[in-house]
């Protein structure tokens, strides 16, 4: 009997071809709505492979109701909504797509940072809207990115590419990261700080920490508070990272000029959502690596990590190391 691969979202045909040829695929191919707990559960349980989003809570109780479950193929370069030692126990290899998504992850980071900065969507608007009745000397006027100093919180991958941008930008470059990355900075010009100074001296603070429980909750009142006025926020990490309630307070009282927004703590987000009252936020569906030629690199990377487990060998790109074939 063939093994089954369950597959939680629509992937196109020839995307998961190599994966037809050794095993039975399921999908659920609805476009508008997430797969139900209750079946992802029951497919789980039938499956040696799935292929999961970020939006896929994999939790002990789907992992330890999947006794034949060998991998867990994540579509995304985060992995916090998998237990990973759950996974980890039980020998199932957890794998994600790094590298592929840097470029155009840190390209919407700077798309983010330039449309709050410039007033991209508010002048959009104001044109639409029918409001743009003459030239004004201080109409619409935005925030300078080029000389100004840029913050990345979490320098890994993805930073050095917005690092790498930002020198386009001849902007002095900060960062934190949990350790510090000598090669960065002399590759990059880039200058390491704690978290608090980077805090105080960035005029673009951009956040690209994982969700762990050390990120959880950082970006909450204290740190808005020690952010410059006239400071922008962006985040393409994790929404968990940031008190939403209190950056909704740090807009309120001026105590932060604005923030550009890929990612929220419970996704999606509704049109009500408190953020959205203010000009100054930018907000957009969590598309960090959204482009046609990076979705595939993705999909096509989840698919060959699924192949090669399938095919008794080590995935391509897998977080749980201590898994081993024996
Ligand atoms: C997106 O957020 C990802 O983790 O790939
Ligand atoms: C603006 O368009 C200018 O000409 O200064």
């Amino acid at each position: 009997k063939q093994p089954q691969v369950y597959i939680t979202k629509k992937i196109p045909r020839e995307v998961i071809e190599p994966l037809e040829k050794m095993a039975t695929v399921k999908m659920w191919d609805a476009e508008n709505e997430k797969v139900p707990v209750q079946i992802l559960k029951t497919e789980a349980a039938k499956s040696t492979a799935i292929f999961t989003t970020l939006d896929d809570i994999i939790d002990q109780s789907i992992i330890e109701n999947s006794p034949q479950l060998k991998v867990i193929a994540n579509m995304a370069v985060g992995y916090d909504n998998i237990d990973i030692s759950t996974a980890t126990k039980h020998s199932i290899f957890v794998c994600n797509t790094p590298d592929i998504l840097n470029d155009t992850t840190a390209d919407l980071a700077f798309a983010l940072l330039m449309s709050t900065a410039r007033r991209i969507v508010e002048g959009y608007h104001f044109v639409m809207d029918g409001c743009w009745k003459n030239w004004g000397p201080l109409l619409m006027v935005g925030r300078d990115i080029h000389h100004k100093t840029l913050g990345i919180v979490g320098m890994g991958r993805i930073g050095e590419k917005v690092a790498k941008r930002a020198s386009g930008f001849d902007m002095e470059v900060l960062y934190h990261n949990r350790s510090r990355r000598e090669s960065v900075e002399k590759a990059l010009n880039t200058t390491y700080c704690s978290f608090d100074e980077l805090l105080e001296k960035a005029d673009f603070i951009v956040n690209l920490l994982p969700l762990t429980d050390d990120t959880k909750n950082k970006f909450n009142e204290i740190a808005f508070s020690k952010m410059k006025n006239s400071a922008i926020f962006i985040n393409v990490g994790r929404g968990m990272s940031v008190v939403e309630e209190d950056l909704v307070q740090a807009l309120q009282k001026g105590e932060i000029a604005g923030a550009g927004l890929d990612v929220f703590r419970e996704e999606p987000i509704s049109n009500q959502h408190p953020l959205l009252k203010f000009n100054q936020v930018v907000v957009v569906p969590h598309i960090g690596s959204a482009t046609i030629e990076t979705r595939t690199k993705m999909m096509e990377l989840t698919v060959h990590n699924i192949v090669n487990v399938l095919q008794g060998k080590y995935p391509k790109a897998y977080v749980n190391k201590k898994v081993k074939i024996y």
